[in-house]
């Protein structure tokens, strides 16, 4: 197979862990006998440095000619200035809406290896395996938004607006998501106080039930889902919920396993290329050092290779080398539970070991 895949290094360790997941790409390749033709593109942070916007068109226009973008991390302290005329996270939203990325998929699986790592008990995170679908190109993030005068100053307001052709398509893949696992799809929201809330239940219930009769379906407000998620995580299977609530949900829900070093994300349109990250930040404290855990991109490049380019073999052959390296005691510093760790470079160099066989 050729295809045309996009790096998006970014910033802080974005571009070591970047660098490993394209060794890991390429051992694929060599071993499938595919041709990936990879090239860098800058984003976030350095973007604004060099081109004073965080989102180049040149990077926009690559995206857009590519059938896969393989992200590391965009953000840090040197662009943090509340009163900075752009921000580094303005180039991941409009990167997002550029594509009409409308759900984010976010895997959170514990590794029997790592569960130690989790700071919650063993019997309670053992075994815990869900998939979030977050909507990402709408909701409170995208909507109106300003500050306007105020007899105590000024007000300021975002709205938050989701249409019943936004909810069904996220719900819809959900829905199918959950057939080909086990069969359960939670969907969270504010009901009880928000009128967004009230529409996005209203819809996912018809869809549901007139479109996915076979899986099973059930409600949860967010506040209660945010105390089940640390009580009983193994319970849920599925689990779609709107833009705002996807994002503090799905960090709460990284503990789980114990790293943020292990979780990869993909996000996806209804046609185009679909962009993978790993779902930690930037982590600008050890950005050129070498420490940093490049396992989730690693984990993102096998979503990569499964959603977008439907080598499933392939995205297998990464996830099994990933789990035969820990499962061989090797560890970055972030999951060493202060036992002896290696490096970023060092861990590619094992799974890339492992892939080439
Ligand atoms: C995420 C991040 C982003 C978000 C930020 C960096 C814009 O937290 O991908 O979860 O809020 O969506
Ligand atoms: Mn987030």
């Amino acid at each position: 197979m050729d295809a045309n895949i996009v790096l998006l290094p970014g910033d802080g360790i974005g571009p070591e862990i970047v660098t490993q997941g394209q060794r890991v790409l390429e051992a694929i390749a060599s071993r499938f006998g595919h041709n990936f033709v990879m090239s860098e593109h800058p984003i976030g942070g350095n973007a604004i440095d060099d081109f004073g916007d965080p989102l180049p068109q040149a990077t926009i226009d690559a995206c857009k000619a590519s059938d896969a973008i393989l992200l590391g991390a965009v953000g840090g302290p040197k662009w943090d200035d509340p009163a900075a005329k752009t921000r580094p996270e303005a180039g991941l939203l409009k990167i997002r809406q550029e594509l009409q990325l409308f759900a984010n998929l976010r895997p959170i699986q514990t590794w029997d290896e790592l569960v130690d790592a989790s700071p919650l008990k063993t019997e309670i995170v053992a075994g815990t395996d869900i998939l979030f679908f977050r909507e990402l190109t709408g909701g409170v993030y995208f909507g109106d938004s300003g500050r306007r005068e105020h007899s105590s100053g000024e007000e300021a307001y975002c709205e938050m607006v989701y249409s019943t052709g936004e909810i069904e398509r996220i719900v819809r893949l959900a829905a199918e998501a959950a057939r080909g696992r086990q069969g359960r799809v939670t969907s969270v929201d504010k009901a009880n106080v928000l009128e967004v809330s009230r529409l996005w239940r209203q819809v996912a219930e018809r869809v549901m039930k007139e479109e996915y009769p076979d899986v099973e379906y059930d409600v949860v407000l967010v506040d209660a889902m945010a105390m089940h998620l640390i009580a009983r995580p193994k319970t849920f299977d599925v689990v779609v919920t709107g833009n705002l609530f996807g994002d503090i949900l799905t960090d709460a829900a990284s503990m789980l396993p114990g790293s943020l070093g292990l979780l990869p994300s993909a996000s996806l349109g209804s046609d185009g290329p679909g962009l993978y990250e790993p779902i930690h930040g930037s982590a600008p404290d050890i950005a050129g050092r070498g420490i940093a855990n490049p396992l989730a991109t690693f984990l993102a490049a096998a979503m990569l290779l499964r959603h977008s380019l439907k080598l499933n073999e392939e995205a297998s052959v990464i996830e099994a080398a990933v789990a035969a390296t820990l499962k061989a005691g090797h560890r970055t510093a972030d999951i060493a539970s202060g036992g002896s760790s290696i490096s970023t470079s060092e861990m590619g160099d094992l799974v890339v070991a492992q892939i080439s066989g």
